[in-house]
Order: structure tokens, then C-alpha cells, then sequence
């Protein structure tokens, strides 16, 4: 399976909950590609099975602009797109918590629904990280 992993990351959550995902992959066995939103050069989600997209939720639950930028520089619609995203419910509760990995996720037309994870993922929320991917990667297989 060959995999990315592209993220944005301001404060460190969205990038704790990308490297928590490839350690996870990495012990199934799973070689990870990476690419950091507005850094690295752009790689064709076309060449992998699967492309893991990450983002936080910037201000009423607006997709911040870097990520926008990303979409755009894709220029289509891969079918391969897994969202994750963190967010925090302080910022308008349930309604716009995550709201941007929702959006992606529905822009995407994901097979799998979003991960949410509020803030850091560490503590408690390993756990939902971990099933989420058991169920992404086990989607993927029966698709593959
Ligand atoms: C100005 C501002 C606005 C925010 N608005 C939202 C929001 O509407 N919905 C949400 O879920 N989180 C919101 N957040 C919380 C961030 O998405 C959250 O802290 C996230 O984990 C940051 O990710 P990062 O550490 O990868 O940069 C907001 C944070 C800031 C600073």
C-alpha cells in the first residue's frame, strides 16, 4: 500500500495526530509518504492507494487558506481522500467543531467519515485515533 500523508499544522495538534497515524501505519507494516501544506512541493494523490488529508478549523469554522490552496493545486476531486482534523468546541461547540474536516470530507466525497480530535490527541483520544484507522484501513482493503 503505498501512502500519503498531507497536513497543516499551526500550534502542533494537527501534527500530533498526522505522526500518531504514520507511527501506527508504520507498525502495520505500512512505508508513509509526507507532505507539509505550503512547504513541500505537491505530489499526485493519484500515484497512492490512499492519501490522508489533515487540517484544523481556523475561525467559524473556516478551512484555513493554506489548505484551500492545496485543493486547488490538486485541481480535482481524488476518490482516494481520508480527512482528519482537530478542533477545539470552545470555538462555537459542536456545530463548527472540526467543521473544516467535515467540509473536506464532504467536498472529497470521502468513503470514510472525518476523525475529529479535540485539541491534542494525547491521553484518551490514542484510542479513537486507532480505531478510526482500523476502520479506514479495513474500507480500503474491501475496495481494493
Ligand atoms: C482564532 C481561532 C479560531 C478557531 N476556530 C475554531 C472553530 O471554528 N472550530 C474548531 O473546531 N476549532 C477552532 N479553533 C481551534 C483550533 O482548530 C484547534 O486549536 C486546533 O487543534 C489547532 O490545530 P494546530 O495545533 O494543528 O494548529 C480555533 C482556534 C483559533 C486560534
Amino acid at each position: 500500500m503505498r501512502i500519503l500523508i498531507a497536513y497543516l499544522s499551526y500550534s502542533g495538534n494537527t501534527e500530533e495526530v498526522a505522526a500518531y497515524i504514520g507511527d501506527y501505519l508504520n507498525k502495520e507494516g505500512i512505508t508513509v509518504e509526507w507532505h507539509r501544506i505550503g512547504i513541500d512541493a505537491l505530489s499526485d494523490p493519484a500515484d497512492y492507494d490512499l492519501v490522508f488529508l489533515g487540517t484544523f478549523t481556523w475561525e467559524r469554522g473556516a478551512t484555513p487558506d493554506e489548505v484551500k490552496d492545496f485543493v486547488l493545486e490538486v485541481g480535482y476531486k481524488p476518490e482516494n481522500m481520508v480527512i482528519f482534523g482537530t478542533g477545539d468546541t470552545q470555538f462555537g461547540g459542536d456545530d463548527l467543531f472540526c467543521k473544516a474536516a467535515d467540509k473536506l470530507a464532504h467536498f472529497y466525497g470521502s468513503s470514510y467519515p472525518a476523525l475529529k480530535i479535540e485539541q491534542s490527541p494525547r491521553g484518551s483520544q490514542e484510542n479513537k485515533i486507532e480505531q478510526w484507522l482500523e476502520g479506514v484501513l479495513n474500507h480500503a482493503k474491501s475496495y481494493a
